[in-house]
């Protein structure tokens, strides 16, 4: 197998993006697989998708599918954002409006392979479902999400890094430092965001795949530069600024 890289939860962060993929080239890695939320958020929705979409690999997101069938249910700034961040799709050129809208069109919500399952929310759930840390104290949940899972599942959505285990334990990258193999027993691995990470760190987090192993990866980018453009930009604005500074 070709060392992959494994991301998520971008959101229009063409800073983030560019220091994973530049970081991901020093290690030998030659594929990209995105779990989704590629926009949303973040002020570079098409600069994101033009390079996600060279990806072999990409799975569609919440914020995706918002932008694709406006919904209701999202809180009110995500949706301010995702209405802007249909507009900047929407009014690029013709050419280029209609490559980004049909690679929208085709992600698909869920694939599988050689035991591996790639999802952007949770097998019950693969578009929207959050498995978050503290889910490990329910057990039929565990229970339930594990039955789905083939061997390994990859998901994003929540934003924090880890690995959930079938004896109902969450392995956070620390906890991982050298590395996971990858036997034959059942895990859920969330790969955390490269664009908006909530586990306090706010460097950009993605993880490598190789043969029988992963391990977690953090970047620093420049997060500065990110929010002063996300502060410029009304629709995003201040809450989403902060945001990024502070990881929550
Ligand atoms: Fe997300």
């Amino acid at each position: 197998m070709a060392k992959t890289a494994i991301l998520s939860d971008i959101h229009g962060n063409l800073e983030a993006l560019e220091a994973v993929l530049h970081d991901a080239a020093g290690k030998s890695v030659t594929r990209f697989w995105c779990l989704g939320d590629i926009v949303g958020y973040g002020p570079n929705p098409n600069e994101c998708l033009d390079i996600c979409c060279d990806f072999e690999l990409c799975i569609l997101g919440n914020h995706e599918n918002g932008v694709l069938f406006p919904t209701e249910g999202f809180n009110s700034q995500a949706e301010r954002s995702m209405e802007w961040t249909r507009r900047q799709i929407l009014n690029s050129p013709p050419a280029r409006r209609d490559q980004r809208w049909s690679f929208l069109n085709r992600l698909p919500r869920v694939v599988q392979r050689e035991g591996l399952m790639f999802v952007h929310g949770s097998p019950v759930g693969p578009m929207s479902d959050y498995v978050f840390p503290e889910d490990i104290s329910n057990l039929r949940r565990l229970e339930r999400l594990f039955c789905l899972v083939p061997r390994i599942c990859f998901q994003g959505h929540t934003h924090i890094p880890g690995v959930f285990t079938t004896d109902a334990r969450f392995l956070t990258p620390t906890d991982l430092s050298d590395g996971f193999g990858l036997g034959e027993h059942k895990l859920m691995v969330n790969v955390g965001s490269v664009g908006q990470p909530r586990d306090g760190d706010p460097r950009a987090s993605y993880l490598i795949m190789d043969e029988d192993w992963f391990e977690f990866h953090r970047v620093a980018y420049n997060v500065e530069t990110t929010i002063e453009k996300v502060t410029a930009i009304p629709e995003l604005g201040p809450y989403l600024a902060n945001r990024l500074k502070q990881a929550k």
